[in-house]
């Protein structure tokens, strides 16, 4: 009954062998300069029979950092380092994109290595706490509102930022757009109180997230660059009484650029809702359980189903579910310290 998790799939250039992707998950074990580590490169060679991984959020630019130990694409070393895990996980067979995701105003000054500004659309600081170094969540910073010209210049970094995770041997990008970073911040009518041509009515609220798509696209092929979209999610004080009215014309807007997909996470039943504003490919996500995500794909609501969690705990989770054996449990205390631990030391079910 779940055999339709296991079929090929084609999401744009990137051609998959199943439909069981690894959901983007920040988990803070990047080195010193934001580099990745060789235990993260063991950590997605362990995980590489995905479908495709969607790598943990990684900062495009050094002023997109906002939480303690995410890794970035702005540097020479950082691109060697991504180098080694997307080596590992094609050695494997799998595929890998690089999820870039540009903090913006939900930052920590603590969090960074470096004194790059905190920016967002507007001067209105995240109402909600994020954690500092020592996970004890503390207040974010005040951003200051980019300047026109400015807007224009970070577009151009995400489209630099997708050079460089094309070099690093990805597969593609994905831009976040949910959860509250820097383009929910500009879609969101509360955090952008802009007057220029990126704030007020809604083709100018969307209009940020486009032209970054639109150049990412131009720079490693559009069929190459997908996004993720969270409507309905309060997550980092993204409160919007009508996300319909932003969310349909953004989608619609995507929708001629011709991209790989759109990544759902669906808090709020909006899967009909993305299908009725975008014709190419959708991956959904949410807590789903593995019939569930299949009965999706039966109805052809979407095209792949992400998992988030399960595949933290089950680096074999595709072959796990094609066994219909039991799916271990997350180590809740190692998700985001330990270095090792409750990271890369999950057994393989079919070890030695
Ligand atoms: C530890 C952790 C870190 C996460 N980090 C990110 C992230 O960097 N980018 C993102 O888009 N979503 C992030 N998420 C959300 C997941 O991608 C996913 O949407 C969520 O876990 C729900 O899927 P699930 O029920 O299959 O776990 C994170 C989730 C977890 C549990």
């Amino acid at each position: 009954m779940n055999e339709i998790l296991f079929q090929p799939v084609k999401l744009g250039a990137l051609d998959l062998a199943n439909a069981i992707i690894m959901a983007p998950m920040t988990r803070d074990r990047s080195g010193p300069g934001d580099i990745p580590t060789e235990n993260m490169v063991q950590y997605y060679r362990q995980r590489a029979s995905a479908g495709l991984i969607i790598t943990e959020g990684t900062q495009p630019s050094p002023a997109g950092k906002g939480y303690w130990r995410t890794p970035g694409i702005w540097s020479k070393d950082q691109i060697a380092g991504w180098r080694k895990v997307t080596d590992a996980v094609h050695e494997r067979g799998g595929k890998i994109v690089m999820q870039l995701m540009h903090c913006g105003r939900v930052c920590v000054t603590a969090n960074k290595q470096d004194s790059s500004e905190v920016i967002a659309p507007s001067a209105i600081a995240c109402a909600n706490k994020v954690p500092g170094p020592d996970g004890v969540p503390v207040p974010t910073a005040m951003p200051r509102a980019l300047e026109t010209s400015e807007v224009r210049a970070v577009v151009q970094e995400f489209a630099q930022a997708a050079r460089n995770a094309r070099e690093a041997g990805m597969d593609g990008v994905e831009l976040h757009c949910a959860s509250g970073y820097l383009p929910n911040q500009f879609l969101n009518p509360h955090s952008n109180q802009r007057t220029d041509e990126y704030g007020g009515p809604v083709e100018n609220r969307i209009r940020f997230t486009l032209e970054v798509l639109e150049a990412m696209g131009d720079a490693i092929g559009s069929e190459r660059v997908g996004f993720r979209i969270s409507p309905y999610n309060p997550y980092n004080d993204m409160h919007d009484d009508d996300p319909k009215a932003t969310f349909g014309p953004l989608l619609r807007g995507a929708d001629k650029l011709g991209l790989a997909y759109t990544h759902l996470v669906d808090v709020a039943d909006m899967l009909g809702f993305v299908n009725a504003n975008y014709s190419g490919s959708i991956i959904t996500n949410n807590n789903l359980k593995v019939d569930e995500a299949a009965a999706i794909l039966a109805d052809g609501q979407a095209q792949a189903i992400s998992f988030g969690r399960y595949f933290i705990s089950n680096p074999d989770l595709v072959e796990r579910i094609q066994e219909g054996a039991e799916l271990a449990r997350v180590d809740r205390d190692h998700i985001y310290t330990g270095e090792d631990k409750g990271y890369i030391d999950y057994p393989l079910r079919n070890a030695g």
